[in-house]
């Protein structure tokens, strides 16, 4: 009898919450953050079993790929709590979320681009709440929000672009509330998100680059080879986990070209991922055609064979 299961639904066994097969693109984005996936996050999630139980995402930055699957249930979590701030508000008060980032762009237009953009990153700075970082993921250059080593502050300058206005975010955040109803989001570190997920979900990893992101929050000490072992843990508890890996550059070294537990992952599957958006801004914001990266898409499971 075990052979007549369809492999790729292993996972809909008891507490079915989410499927993937009426999963449609989705290019509105809500932040700007480095290594955003919503652009790739159709082929990611086509990776998936077809139906699973709860859905979680440890490293969410702006979420690419939990809003495209706008999952029935979800638990979300990045370890950069400012960040989460801005998710639970988004699920929790969307006029308050909108509002923050109004009351930022008409100070702008009112009193200068430039000077409210250093305000509000010096506000941040000091007390890193939810309300200034929505503001500067939309205004900083290149939406990358890096931190300098020295004492951990914001120090991205402003970018040369005007910021989406009010209306455009407000439209943005009443079509991403609706994607997140069924979400919990936390501020953790990843070991957490993992003690939490249970034989029949599936864990969609998409950690900071350990080669190139060390300007980025929470690179700098990041241990892959403790996520690695947290995955083999999962594994073995029935958990499908799916992971992303900074990959090829077409121009040089793979900085991921590390040897990986042998039968820990069954399937890899490329995804391209076009022009290195951090690459470009450390060359000082020069286009770099031809640039081309590759992220591996790691998977615990072959639910082909
Ligand atoms: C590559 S980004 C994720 C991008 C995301 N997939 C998207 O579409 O925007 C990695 C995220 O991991 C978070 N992070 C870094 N160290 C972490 C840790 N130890 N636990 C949980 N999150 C962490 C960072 O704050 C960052 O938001």
């Amino acid at each position: 009898m075990r052979d007549q299961i369809d492999p790729s639904d292993r996972w809909a066994a008891g507490r079915i919450a989410n499927r993937t097969d009426d999963v449609r693109m989705w290019k509105t984005q809500l932040l700007k953050w480095v290594g955003a996936k919503q652009r790739f996050a159709h082929d990611i999630i086509a990776a998936f079993p077809p139906r699973f139980g709860t859905y979680h995402e440890p490293f969410l930055g702006a979420g690419g790929v939990l809003g495209v699957l706008a999952p029935k249930r979800a638990e979300a979590a990045d370890s950069f709590a400012p960040l989460i701030g801005v998710w639970q508000a988004l699920r929790d008060e969307p006029a308050t979320l909108a509002g923050w980032y109004r009351d930022r762009w008409e100070a702008a237009e009112a009193g200068g681009w430039a000077a409210e953009y250093d305000r509000v990153k010096a506000r941040f700075n000091a007390g890193r709440t939810p309300a200034d970082l929505i503001y500067l993921s939309r205004a900083a250059y290149g939406g990358v929000i890096r931190f300098r080593r020295r004492d951990g502050h914001m120090s991205t300058p402003a970018g040369s672009h005007r910021p989406i206005h009010p209306d455009k975010f407000a439209a943005r955040v009443a079509a991403w509330h609706a994607r997140v109803q069924g979400t919990n989001f936390h501020a953790r570190d990843y070991a957490e998100s993992f003690a939490r997920a249970r034989g029949g979900d599936v864990i969609y990893c998409d950690p900071p680059y350990s080669g190139s992101q060390s300007i980025l929050y929470g690179a700098q000490g990041f241990d892959l080879d403790d996520l690695l072992a947290r995955i083999a843990r999962a594994k073995r508890r029935g958990v499908f986990v799916a992971l992303s890996l900074d990959g090829a550059r077409a121009s040089g070294a793979a900085p991921e070209a590390r040897a990986l537990p042998p039968g820990l992952f069954e399937r890899e599957v490329p995804i391209t991922l076009g022009a290195s958006m951090l690459k470009r801004f450390q060359m000082g914001g020069q286009s770099l055609a031809g640039e081309r990266v590759v992220d591996r898409l790691l998977l615990t499971h072959d639910i082909r064979t």
